[in-house]
């Protein structure tokens, strides 16, 4: 299996467009090794030739643009991608649908709580029932059923598995503060011809005994890396919401809470990789003392651009 890292940033990517952040400025102003990064989306494919998008983002004219293998090949209109599964319903991983409209119908996979969100609150879905159009493709996530295994046409050495996870809904949705089951799925995607696993999770507000089971049988972990403190936006002073609030778990540990660090090195993943970067984290300087701490733990960080073969 193959994974393009399209988009490693969280929403607003980095530099941020309006952000004077210590990160952003240094960004622009190239006075510390900070790459840019576009919003959060990643591709699989089993041979390179066929591609299903992990997560839809705004940047995503951009992302394919300048990705070679994810050009059209044949014909005067065509497109490797023929899936996409979107994880939530967030605006940094929905609205890069729109962006898709001029192809064919969008084989799309989503939870009953995505489709409803993006039928109501941000109704994308039924705005490109005027373009494209979609055809949806049930994750039965819901209620009672926290798990569900599926296969997409085209794509049958691959087995994939959607799985409830500690999150939160979009702000503009009508259960942001009650969260349901299908709000936010993780998605393992195993290679049936290697039997190697992917778990790919860019929201995950916990990493409780259930995570931490998924991700044990993962060879290679994408996870949650938005922020490295849980009062990251509060101390530089970009907002009032904590880690918690926004439904993410950050890489450093607090007496109430255990991080991503501390979860990651409980698992014997080959790859631990951290992506969905807020554009205030400062893991996103290459030679910063946090990127230390993380390669000393054999935790990477993902860039726009990075391939894994799995
Ligand atoms: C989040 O995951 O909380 C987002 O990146 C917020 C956003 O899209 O603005
Ligand atoms: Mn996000
Ligand atoms: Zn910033």
């Amino acid at each position: 299996m193959k994974i393009i890292v399209l988009g490693s940033g969280a929403g607003g990517g980095c530099p941020q467009w309006n952000c004077n952040c210590a990160v952003c400025a240094s960004a622009r102003n190239g006075s510390r090794m900070i790459r840019p990064r576009t919003q959060s989306s990643i591709a699989v494919s089993p041979d390179g030739k066929r591609w299903v998008l992990l997560n839809a983002s705004p940047d995503i004219g951009q992302q394919l643009r300048v990705q070679p293998i994810l050009h059209p090949k044949q014909g005067l209109r065509d497109t490797p991608i023929k899936a996409v599964v979107l994880m939530d319903a967030q605006v940094d991983h929905a609205t890069g649908l729109l962006s898709l409209r001029e192809g064919p119908p969008i084989e799309l996979y989503v939870t009953p709580c995505v489709f409803e969100d993006l039928t109501t609150g941000l109704p994308i879905l039924t705005v490109l029932e005027h373009y494209c159009g979609v055809h949806w493709h049930l994750l039965p996530v819901a209620g009672e059923q926290r798990i569900c295994e599926f296969t997409i046409e085209g794509f049958e050495t691959l087995r994939f598995r959607a799985v409830a996870i500690p999150g939160k809904a979009p702000p503009f949705s009508p259960h942001r503060h009650d969260s349901k089951v299908g709000d936010n799925i993780a998605l393992e995607v195993t290679d049936l011809r290697s039997g190697k696993r992917l778990f790919y999770s860019p929201g995950l507000a916990e990493v409780g005994p259930n995570e931490m089971e998924w991700m044990r049988g993962a060879d290679c972990l994408l996870v949650d890396g938005t922020f490295w403190s849980e009062d990251e936006m509060v101390k530089a002073g970009l907002g009032q919401k904590y880690a918690a609030d926004m439904g993410h778990l950050p890489q450093q540990s607090t007496p109430e809470r255990r991080g991503m660090m501390d979860a990651l090195d409980e698992t014997g993943a080959a790859r631990k990789v951290l992506i969905h970067i807020n554009n205030s984290n400062p893991i996103l300087d290459d030679y910063g003392p946090e990127r230390t701490e993380l390669a000393n733990r054999g935790i990477e960080v993902a860039y726009d651009g990075m391939e894994i073969a799995l």
